[in-house]
């Protein structure tokens, strides 16, 4: 049976790119897309930026056509900037929006927002209830197991959201005092599966980098779906990895050097694209020695890719890359 939110048709057991601040651009979006990545979701917007038009929240609106489905996920302390937010990013047409109750970073967490909301189901509940009442477009909502060890409390959260509209529950499976310490466990995330009152999709977030915990955890921990974060930094092929696995039970081969200098270009390509040139290249200097882990003696590429300051040098540094590799690794 397939997995739906609203109108939207995610399959059977859909695979979701986790938003990351910094990370889950357009650019990295668009490789990810192209490796079979179910839904997709923006970095995460501050209602405060949208209202007050500043360029860096209203650039993070940008979707695409091609992107879809793809969700807005936007966060605040302020029920009535969460209001107002919701319009601004209902009228940029996603599929829907998400709101992140998961943030733990302090600036967020600590100003109201995000993750500290775990401590305050009431104002949540109200929150989330005036996000539904914003947009005709479903809403979800990204949390955590809870504020620390002594309050997980994600299992009342899922019944209270789920109640004032909520069409789907991704829950990071660590508290805000764990930040990303330790490991994630879904134990609760399965006991909200197996509770009668609810019957929206709930996917499992947290650690998940290989196919082997994938296929584990599905049957563990018996979610709808499976939203991956870090593991697809450098490593969009996750996604495919695990779908193919999922399909047809076999282990498809690693990608080779020249599919990973293949997407690393086509990922500068559209960081340049979006961001331009200066930028573009700036921002994908972070990027590069995730595409290449696991690459022995790799040092030396790396250093010239992040002090490369064009476009032609990047793309001869990455021909080398091919060169040099291509025999040592096949
Ligand atoms: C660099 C970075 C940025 C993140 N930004 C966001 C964000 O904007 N919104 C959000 O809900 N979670 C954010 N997260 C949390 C991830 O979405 C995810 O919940 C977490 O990384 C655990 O999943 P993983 O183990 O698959 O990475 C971020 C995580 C990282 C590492």
């Amino acid at each position: 049976m397939s997995v739906k939110i609203g109108n939207i048709d995610l399959g059977k057991f859909p695979l979701l790119l986790a938003p990351m601040e910094d990370v889950s651009d357009p650019p990295f979006r668009y490789v990810c897309k192209q490796n079979g990545v179910d839904m997709m979701y923006t970095e995460f917007i501050s209602s405060e930026g949208l209202i007050r038009d500043a360029a860096k929240s209203r650039q993070k609106l940008d979707i695409f056509e091609y992107e879809r489905p793809i969700g807005i996920q936007i966060f605040g302390s302020n029920i009535e900037s969460m209001r107002e937010a919701t319009r601004i990013a209902t009228l940029a047409n996603p599929d829907l929006i998400d709101i992140n109750y998961g943030c733990p970073v302090k600036n967020v967490a600590c100003r109201g927002a995000g993750a500290s909301l775990l401590q305050d189901i009431d104002k949540m509940t109200a929150m989330t209830k005036a996000v539904v009442e914003s947009t005709h477009l479903p809403v979800t909502v990204k949390t955590r197991l809870g504020w620390d060890d002594n309050t997980k409390n994600v299992d009342q959260v899922a019944e209270r959201l789920q109640d004032v509209g909520i069409q789907a529950l991704t829950i990071h499976g660590r508290t805000r005092s764990q930040m990303y310490k330790g490991q994630a466990d879904w134990s609760m995330i399965r006991d909200i599966k197996r509770n009668p009152r609810i019957g929206i999709p709930i996917f499992g977030n947290g650690d998940v980098d290989s196919i082997e915990k994938a296929a584990n955890w599905r049957l563990e921990y018996e979610v709808d779906g499976i939203m991956i974060g870090r593991a697809a930094i450098g490593y969009p092929w996750i996604f495919r990895e695990i779908k193919h696995f999922f399909e047809t039970g076999e282990t498809l081969a690693g990608p080779t050097i020249a599919e990973r200098v293949d997407v690393c270009l086509t990922h500068l390509n559209k960081s340049i694209e979006w961001k331009g040139e200066k930028t573009g290249i700036f921002e994908m200097r972070r990027h590069y020695s995730n595409y290449f882990k696991g690459i022995p003696n790799f040092k030396e590429f790396r250093m010239k890719l992040v002090s490369s300051e064009n476009v032609a040098d990047i793309r001869s540094v990455l021909d080398e890359i091919t060169e040099t590799f291509e025999a040592e690794m096949a």
